[in-house]
């Protein structure tokens, strides 16, 4: 799921700005902090309640400024002051790593084309029924992976971001995991994450389960408890009830726009559709085994034929009524990922009038929302909460 959007990405072209707040953002935030913040797991205050509203999240890190699931983009996501890095996208390597990639075709965000030795990997798969050929993580060993470098992977509509080609390599999420306690400790202040389990039932079937192995790297570094600085993500939602008799974190159930059907129920005969799980029976039963959910935007304020953005869903007071929190996905400041009565001019990668499409979504009662630029959104939230 979200390949369709990434398709959409991939397709557009163009430039953009940069804004000064991104470069200025790196380092000078974690100035003058110190040290004094438990970083081992054991300890971690009030889970998701103590999260500040609406919660800032940074998808990706802050990718739209650095190529996505790299430590540079996750530490510039930190820098800027996101709440939570989704660090990362989970995926596995043949020989059973978790690895950061948005998905398990590497094509678009790694150097592998470059490197002849693996040019015999290139395959067409079927990945939740849709043909897809390139490079796959899980043919690889983290050896080889490691080899390879990331790239940007929507140079055409982030071209400034090509700078940072070949300079980070791809992290595994144990070094998500160890990361995220020595910024903890460098910073003073609690740092969380936010992983998504990509393809869960697709990787089962391989023999990769990803459900046990995130639990088991959770236990390992005592972050597989309710109050753990750490939450988990899926859309498939067989995974969240999964993870929930495995550990004790936070859970998201994501959703995708409301005619599609989880690849989960597909491969279980489950009829139900996006549609049918946010009917109040569908979140009752979410509301069973998970926290929150993550649904595309256009579930909270579905767009016009236009592409002009309409009148709010009653998908927020219906979730809040059985207690499951709403993080929605994702603001983006470019003219072709924003409603159309918020773009600016024709060009397609200049940005747009995100401020006001925040201001949009923030009043219908939102927790929070994933953005690639995370110091867009925070300004967006001061102008919301009018400080
Ligand atoms: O996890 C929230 C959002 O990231 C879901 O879409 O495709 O970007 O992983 P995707
Ligand atoms: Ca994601």
């Amino acid at each position: 799921m979200g390949t369709q959007e990434s398709n959409e990405e991939t397709s557009r072209t163009g430039r953009r700005a940069l804004l000064g707040a991104a470069v200025l953002g790196a380092g000078g935030a974690v100035l003058g902090m110190t040290g004094t913040a438990r970083a081992d797991g054991a300890r971690h205050g009030g889970g998701v309640k103590s999260l500040p509203k609406p919660t800032i999240v940074g998808h990706r890190g802050a990718s739209g400024y650095r190529p996505e699931h790299t430590l540079g983009s996750y530490q510039l996501a930190l820098d800027m002051g996101a709440d939570i890095v989704e660090a990362g996208d989970l995926v596995p390597t043949k020989d059973g790593h978790l690895v950061c990639r948005h998905e398990p075709e590497i094509g678009g965000t790694t150097d592998v084309a470059d490197h002849p030795e693996f040019a015999d990997r290139k395959k067409t798969k079927l990945l939740d029924g849709v043909s897809t050929t390139g490079w796959f993580t899980e043919d690889f060993t983290l050896a080889e992976l490691k080899t390879l470098r990331a790239i940007e992977r929507i140079p055409a509509n982030r071209p400034h971001n090509t700078l940072y080609n070949g300079r980070w390599e791809i992290p595994t999420f144990e070094e998500v995991l160890k990361w995220q306690d020595e910024q903890t400790r460098e910073r003073g202040k609690q740092v969380w994450i936010y992983p998504e389990l990509k393809h869960p039932t697709y990787f089962r079937k391989l023999g990769l389960p990803l459900e046990e192995r995130v639990a088991k790297l959770l236990r390992k570094y005592r972050k597989d408890r309710r109050t753990s600085p750490v939450i988990l993500q899926s859309f498939e939602p067989t995974s969240i009830e999964r993870l929930n008799k495995l550990v004790d974190n936070p859970l998201v159930v994501l959703l995708s726009s409301a005619g599609t059907r989880p690849w989960d129920f597909v491969e279980t005969g489950d009829p139900r559709t996006v549609a049918d799980l946010i009917k109040p029976a569908g979140l009752r039963e979410i509301a069973s085994y998970a926290q929150g959910i993550g649904p595309t935007l256009d579930l909270i304020i579905p767009r016009d034929a236009k592409g002009n953005l309409t009148q709010p869903t009653t998908l927020v007071s219906d979730a809040h009524r059985v207690g499951l929190i709403l993080h929605p996905w994702t603001l983006r400041n470019e003219n072709p990922f924003l409603p159309a009565n918020f773009r600016k001019g024709t060009d397609p990668d200049a940005y747009g009038d995100v401020f006001g499409a925040y201001q949009a979504y923030f009043a219908t009662g939102i927790d929070g929302v994933f953005t690639d630029q995370p110091d867009t959104g925070l300004l967006a939230r001061e102008d919301f909460l009018g400080h």
